[in-house]
């Protein structure tokens, strides 16, 4: 098998329980890959261990065992080479929205003039809709929506090879939020970056992904399914709803999440296994069967 872009290899988080006892196991023996370029999102339940994950990924946390290798070198640390964007928008208080953003900028291109750096922030600003003095202005003077906007466009700003994106939108409203997946999507597609993304809007997962991460409740969570989302680019908000494919993946994630994520709760039988692809979009029979019984099939296991 050909080494991914992102390898995750035995990854394993516990954290030690307040009174000892029991270490709480948040997920055990994790293994899947990513590939580079790729648009991947992560669903799961609230507490099976997203931003867990993702802190690793971005070299914040340490698992308990098992590692990430990101382009043949062991993630180990943070690195400009992995740009976040938190849920809670960790923006420094004391400097305004551009400021914020140049310094990422200024932290990545050390050899860059000012007005370079200036340029180049004011750019990423314009393009998540923060001009006309409002990027003057510091995180405690901006809306919720407005700051989450910022921390995007300095995670954006730094290019980074793999951008980590924690629930990003959750914050905006419907209209700004589409608006930032509209540039997401075309920021991402006119670049070489691979994206890793938590959210929780099945929806949103569909219309910006090329595979959906299902997670099952923890503890002992397991990442147990990759689900392909074979439908064409660009996509459409208005019109993906009409592609045949669409309510296909959008049911099985559905169901997963309101049914197999739990009846597979704690089930450690197939941990270490990396997660079964399935195609809702392609696989009609499969589905059918998969209605009739509770536990995954298996589809077409990555090779
Ligand atoms: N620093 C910590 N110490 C102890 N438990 C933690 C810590 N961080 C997260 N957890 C626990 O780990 C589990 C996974 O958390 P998290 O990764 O935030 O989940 P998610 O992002 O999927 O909602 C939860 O049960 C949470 O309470
Ligand atoms: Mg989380």
């Amino acid at each position: 098998m050909s080494k991914s872009f992102i390898e995750v290899t035995g990854l394993t988080k516990r954290f030690p329980a307040p009174k000892g006892g029991e270490p709480l196991t948040v997920f055990e023996n994790a293994n899947f890959g990513i590939e580079k370029g790729e648009f991947v999102c992560i669903i799961g339940h609230s507490g099976c261990g997203k931003s867990t994950i993702m802190n690793i990924l971005a070299g914040l946390d340490q698992p308990t065992e098992g590692g990430i290798v990101m382009g043949g070198k062991e993630v180990s640390g943070p690195s400009l080479d992995r740009g976040v964007v938190f849920q809670n928008y960790s923006l420094l208080p004391w400097l305004s929205a551009l400021k914020n953003v140049m310094f990422g900028v200024r932290a990545r291109h050390p050899e860059w003039s000012r007005s370079q750096v200036y340029e180049h922030s004011q750019k990423y600003l314009e393009m998540v809709g923060l001009t006309g003095g409002a990027e003057h202005r510091k995180p405690a003077q901006l809306s919720g929506g407005m700051r989450q906007r910022v921390s995007i466009a300095r995670a954006f700003a730094i290019q980074p090879q793999l951008l980590l994106l924690d629930e990003p939108f959750g914050a905006l409203d419907a209209l700004t939020r589409g608006t930032i997946q509209d540039e997401l999507t075309r920021i991402w597609s006119g670049s070489e970056q691979t994206v890793f993304m938590i959210t929780h809007d099945v929806d949103e997962a569909i219309l910006l992904s090329d595979r959906i991460l299902l997670m099952t409740n923890g503890p002992y969570a397991r990442v147990a399914e990759s689900v392909v989302v074979d439908i064409p680019r660009p996509r459409d908000r208005a019109e993906i709803i009409h592609n045949p494919g669409y309510y296909k993946i959008r049911n099985h994630l559905v169901e997963f999440l309101a049914r197999r994520s739990k009846e597979l709760a704690g089930n450690r039988e197939h941990s270490g296994e990396p997660p079964v692809t399935v195609r809702p979009a392609k696989d009609d029979a499969d589905d059918k069967e998969r209605q009739s019984t509770s536990r995954p099939k298996l589809v077409s296991i990555a090779s």
